[in-house]
């Protein structure tokens, strides 16, 4: 059931552990060293989890595990590993436009190891490892934590370590950390408070010597003068005031790193001072102002717990009920995210937005809430990167989450092709998109108007039904191509369709067919090729509808024919038919009782002149 990762052709890696990936659970697991042992194994950690997993390929980089998952509906995921089996958030490096399986073996590029070789079915695909260079600055560059990119402070840009000369390259830690710069406010033995800042990054050999802090606020410099010199990764500020202002100090720490510069805001609060009854925020509170939790109150952050996991035990606030989810809708979409998804449930009246979140250890992006009727609201489900199931909770105004819903982001939806390929100008007629995740879309637009939005009167995963929007010029044939909407995304579908005049009926007869009447309805041949089921009759006779049930077209060279027949009627005089294709309804008169024909009329004008002759 487990088959064994692959190892990267390099010689760094040195495995402390062996992952493996379990084609039925589907998750990413790492085990204890000694596999030899005959005894029932138990994951040492769950580090990710999706759906269709194919291949992975474990690679070491500093001090981090990097994982490449090719996945079953095309996408070649990296992961970084820490080594306390911490992850950092999933990236998705590649993907295909049409789920594509990633095949079996992936390999690293054995000369350069920065790129992925992905085999699809007919193709191998390179895929870099990092592109550090979309990281504009060093936060950004720090955020991906991504083991292969840092700052480069010679060029100030985000590199991979070999592009960055003179060791002057900031990365992330060999820890996972959510932040880059963290503080703590701690009080001594002798009453002095102490501004305490731990940056989380790694240097080059150069880098540590070369380490400088500085902290100000509007007043000027804050620190005494028996102020500690910095000592990499840590500085230190022994405030040379004793009280805190009751609002709070803002200080400006300004970092100098190799030739970088960092620069940090933080507000300093006296923590003895944030009081009030203890609940899930005063604490998550707390200790962000880099204080500590200690006995239900807040302290000094030597005198508490600084971890805000201490927060989550507290109750969220009595003044709220827990709120409940039984359902969103829709719960699968495109990675394009969705607008106006519909949440059920208990209690919602004082939710304030919805947390979606990917991956235990991706930013949760959260959405406002609008139409909260306390068992229903409203809100949008945002884009993603990574397809899979994502976690839904409510959030409450004290920050805490509620409810464990899933949704799952699928594909983006694709055409291939579309029947019929036209329609008449005034537009209406149905046409069906064939093409995979129609499910997902939200409405259909033509090129010549994206305003006029058509919603799916029905769809599966393979087809999509609409209406056409009425052409933007009724005088000419033209044409127009099909876009898709998923959310705020515009999908181009590189299908035409032709906008041709509208259909010309031009007679009809009608016959008795024993207790019914059979009526066969003449139109021009054109391109649009109706079909018999675009199209309903009625006969008119004394104001009076009778439906005609279609059951044939006939085509010849130059006219279609189209039959149909009204049951138990047996008068066969009507005075007119009343046709209806798309939107429009036309009437059509009985030609036999009201239009002279040519050849009578021509008879009756040689009868005239013969008579005035005479
Ligand atoms: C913090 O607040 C407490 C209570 O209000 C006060 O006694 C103490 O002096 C303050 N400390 C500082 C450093 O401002
Ligand atoms: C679509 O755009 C609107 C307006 O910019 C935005 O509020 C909404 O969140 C977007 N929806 C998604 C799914 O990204």
């Amino acid at each position: 059931m487990f088959g064994r990762s692959q190892d990267s052709a390099t010689n760094n890696t040195h495995r402390k552990s062996s992952c493996s990936k379990s084609l039925i659970a589907a998750h990413l697991v790492c085990l204890p060293r000694d596999l030899a042992l005959p005894k029932i194994l138990k994951p040492k950690a769950v580090i990710f989890r999706q759906s269709y997993m194919t291949s992975v390929l474990a690679v070491r980089q500093r001090g981090w595990m990097v994982f490449y998952i090719g996945t079953g509906d095309g996408q070649l995921i990296k992961l970084s590993v820490d080594r306390k089996y911490h992850a950092a958030c999933p990236t998705v490096l590649y993907r295909t436009s049409d789920d594509r399986k990633v095949f079996l073996k992936l390999h690293l590029d054995p000369v350069d190891h920065k790129h992925v070789y992905v085999p699809f079915r007919n193709q191998m695909k390179r895929v870099p490892v990092s592109n550090c260079s979309t990281y504009t600055n060093v936060q950004e560059c720090w955020s991906a934590q991504d083991p292969y990119c840092g700052w480069c402070g010679s060029k100030s840009s985000c590199t991979f370590e070999d592009d960055c000369t003179d060791s002057d390259w900031l990365s992330i830690p060999d820890e996972s950390q959510h932040k880059m710069i963290s503080h703590k406010v701690e009080k001594d033995t002798n009453g002095q408070i102490l501004l305490k800042i731990h940056t989380h990054l790694t240097v080059g050999q150069e880098g540590p010597s070369n380490f400088a802090c500085h902290f100000a606020a509007t007043s000027g410099s804050i620190c005494a003068s028996n102020n500690p010199p910095p000592q990499f990764p840590h500085c230190t500020c022994i405030l040379s005031d004793r009280t805190l202002p009751v609002d709070g100090l803002h200080v400006t720490v300004k970092f100098r790193l190799g030739t970088s510069q960092l620069s940090e805001q933080l507000r300093l609060n006296n923590c003895s001072n944030m009081s009030g009854p203890p609940s899930f925020m005063l604490c998550r509170q707390c200790v962000k102002a880099g204080c500590g939790w200690s006995k239900n109150s807040c302290s000094w952050a030597n005198q508490g717990e600084t971890d805000d996991r201490v927060c989550h035990k507290l109750e969220s606030g009595k003044s709220f009920s827990i709120p409940e989810i039984s359902s969103i809708t829709p719960s699968v979409l495109s990675f394009y995210g969705t607008n106006h998804a519909v949440l059920l449930g208990r209690n919602l009246g004082d939710v304030t937005g919805v947390r979606i979140q990917t991956h235990a250890d991706c930013t949760p992006k959260e959405s406002p809430v609008w139409g909260n009727t306390g068992i229903s609201l409203t809100f949008h489900i945002p884009s993603t990167h990574l397809k899979g199931v994502a976690n839904v909770c409510v959030l409450l105004p004290d920050g805490s989450c509620h409810g464990d819903a899933n949704i799952t982001y699928r594909s983006s939806p694709s055409c291939g092709n579309i029947t019929p390929s036209s329609s008449w100008m005034s537009g209406k007629r149905k046409l069906t998109l064939m093409g995979s995740h129609l499910d997902l879309v939200e409405g259909v637009v033509h090129s010549h108007d994206e305003q006029d939005i058509k919603l799916p009167i029905n769809s599966s995963y393979q087809s999509l039904s609409y209406d056409a929007p009425a052409a933007e010029n009724t005088s000419m044939i033209s044409s127009s191509t099909v876009l898709l909407k998923a959310a705020n995304e515009t999908l181009a579908c590189s299908l035409n369709i032709t906008y041709y005049p509208e259909p010309e009926f031009t007679s009809f007869t009608a016959i008795r067919t024993g207790n019914n009447v059979r009526i066969t309805l003449k139109k021009k041949s054109d391109k649009l090729e109706m079909s018999k089921d675009e199209l309903s009759v009625w006969g008119v006779q004394d104001k009076q509808e009778y439906g005609c049930i279609l059951e044939a077209k006939e085509t010849s060279k130059d006219t279609d024919s189209f039959s149909c027949e009204i049951k138990g009627l047996p008068n066969t005089r009507f005075q007119k038919l009343k046709i209806k294709y798309g939107d429009k309804t036309i009437s059509l008169s009985d030609s036999s009782s009201h239009r002279v024909s040519p050849i009578l009329l021509s008879l009756l004008i040689i009868g005239h002149i013969a008579s005035e002759l005479c």
